[in-house]
């Protein structure tokens, strides 16, 4: 939902480099290199392809950029978050997701598997709001906290992924 006018996939594959990040940069949060690294590959045949590319220069970065990439997501309902301090796609993300309307008890909950998370795997959890409501999103924790850390940074970069493919969409038309 974005609510800058959209633009076609002609004129990303025409803009210069520095205007390319600056826009298609947004996509994944705190990580304008991934475009800055992609951008280099236009001309794109089609939106599925620049999506691809994108994905392709994250699997492709060593495991400490991937890292990096999965710290720079906020908490679900973390102090960022109450505080009123997120970019704007993740206020619009928690949002959707029905975190800003949590009781106190919730917002506990969520507090509290937040940092049972961060504690086992030193990385937040990141799961797509968007597509998926506070239930889920709870269940996501009881489940994924069972997991080892290299199918957690494997299943966080999925997420990641389905995140920048629903924020491309928002920015580019058709
Ligand atoms: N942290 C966990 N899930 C998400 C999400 O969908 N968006 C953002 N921005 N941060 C998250």
């Amino acid at each position: 939902m974005a609510e800058n006018k959209k633009i076609s996939l002609a004129e990303l594959n025409a803009l210069p480099p520095k205007e390319f990040v600056r826009i298609v940069g947004q996509v994944f949060e705190h990580s304008p290199w991934i475009a800055e690294i992609a951008g280099e590959q236009r001309p794109f045949a089609d939106f599925e392809n620049l999506q691809r590319a994108l994905c392709e220069t994250v699997k492709n970065s060593s495991e400490e950029k991937q890292l990096a990439l999965i710290r720079a997501h906020p908490d679900l309902v973390g102090k960022l978050a109450l505080a009123d301090q997120l970019t704007r796609e993740s206020t619009n993300e928690q949002a959707s997701a029905g975190l800003t309307q949590l009781t106190p008890g919730e917002v506990a909950l969520f507090q509290n598997q937040n940092a049972a998370y961060k504690n086992k795997f030193g990385f937040p959890f990141v799961i797509c709001a968007r597509l998926n409501k506070k239930d889920a999103i709870l269940k996501g924790f009881e489940r994924r906290l069972k997991n080892s850390p290299a199918q957690e940074i494997k299943t966080a970069l999925e997420e990641i992924f389905k995140i920048a493919e629903l924020r491309l969409r928002d920015l580019t038309q058709g």
